[in-house]
Parts: C-alpha cells; sequence; structure tokens
C-alpha cells in the first residue's frame, strides 16, 4: 500500500538518464523540494516512524539540510549540520568515506550538541550507503545517539540498507526504486 505521501513526492522525482555519466539515471528531487505541500508531507513521513525518539534532526550537506530545514518546523527538533570537509569554522570531528573514485569526508562541530543527544539522520537519497554510515560513524564519536536513518529514496541492489542494519542503524525509506 502506497501512503498519499508517498504517491505525492513519487510523482514529483525526475529520472534523467546518463547524468551525471552514460548509464546512470539520476534522481532528482529538487521538484519535491519546490512544492511546498510535497516538502512537508516528506517531512512528515520521515519523521513520523521516529516520533519521540530524537531532540536533533542530522542533515547531510547538501540535499539533506533541505529535508532537515523542512523537518525541523514540523517536528520542532533542532538541525544539527553535518558538512562536507573545510566548511565548519570551529573544531571538528572528521569522517571519511568512498566515493566511487577517492575518498570524501564529513565534518561536523566536536561540541555541537550535549552528549547522549538523540539524532535523527536524514538525506534525499540512499544508494551505497557510505555517506549515511559515515554520519553515523560521527554521531558516535561524538558521543550523541543515532536513533536511525530517514530517507526519501532508496535505491535498491547498491546495499545501502544492508550497510546500515548490520551496524545495528533503523532505517526508513519513504520510497524504493
Ligand atoms: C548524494 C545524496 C546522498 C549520497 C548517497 O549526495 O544526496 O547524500 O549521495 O550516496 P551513497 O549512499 O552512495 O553514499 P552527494 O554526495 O552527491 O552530495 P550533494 O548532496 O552535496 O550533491
Amino acid at each position: 500500500t502506497v501512503t498519499p505521501e508517498a504517491a505525492l513526492v513519487d510523482s514529483l522525482i525526475a529520472s534523467i538518464p546518463d547524468f551525471p555519466e552514460h548509464g546512470v539515471t539520476f534522481r532528482d528531487l529538487t521538484p519535491v523540494f519546490a512544492d511546498g505541500a510535497a516538502l512537508k508531507a516528506l517531512s512528515t513521513a520521515l519523521t513520523a516512524p521516529f516520533e519521540g525518539r530524537f531532540e536533533y534532526l542530522g542533515g547531510l550537506e547538501a540535499r539533506g539540510f533541505l529535508i532537515a530545514g523542512a523537518a525541523s518546523i514540523v517536528t520542532g527538533a533542532g538541525v544539527l549540520s553535518v558538512r562536507k570537509a573545510g566548511k565548519l569554522p570551529r573544531a571538528v570531528l572528521s569522517q571519511e568515506y568512498s566515493l566511487e573514485y577517492g575518498v570524501a569526508a564529513l565534518e561536523v562541530h566536536v561540541d555541537q550538541l550535549p552528549v547522549g543527544s538523540r539524532v535523527l539522520i536524514v538525506d534525499d537519497v540512499l544508494a551505497t550507503g557510505g555517506t549515511a554510515l559515515a554520519a553515523a560513524n560521527l554521531m558516535e564519536r561524538a558521543g550523541w545517539h543515532v536513533t536511525g536513518f530517514a530517507v526519501a529514496l532508496e535505491l535498491d541492489g547498491l546495499g545501502g540498507r544492508a550497510k546500515l542494519e548490520d551496524r545495528g542503524i533503523e532505517t526508513f525509506s519513504l520510497l524504493q526504486y
């Protein structure tokens, strides 16, 4: 059964063949973000399964920021900025993760939240899970509890869910492609 929220979001996701390279179909959520009702529905649907179990939303740069900000207004939870390397001005924890070619890193301010804070990590797309897992590692190293990972679109067959669940991270996706 498809919920009305899932159907609305699904109707707005654009699929672009051969972007950013030949053979890859890019799933573009910018039309979801551009539709106020859809962005609100997405924010509600992603946070409802974790209701009462988090005080902060961990938004993953860049597209996760949009969902975290909207979900913050829906839930009253604050936003933890999980940024790409080199952007945060104070003392950081840094966590590297693998990309198809090379490595990247995510960072948080080491003292951004009180120890023991409960964080729901949110993002637009789950592919290999490398990004979400790096974020979860950061939370644990900082002394924060990962309530779970909520994502708009899960791409099947890339191992992302297994990677997170193997680490005990409760994972919810609104849509699966
Ligand atoms: C995309 C997407 C997720 C990540 C998923 O972000 O928004 O954060 O990739 O891939 P993974 O599960 O294989 O790690 P990207 O790194 O392109 O950054 P951007 O949002 O700043 O464009």
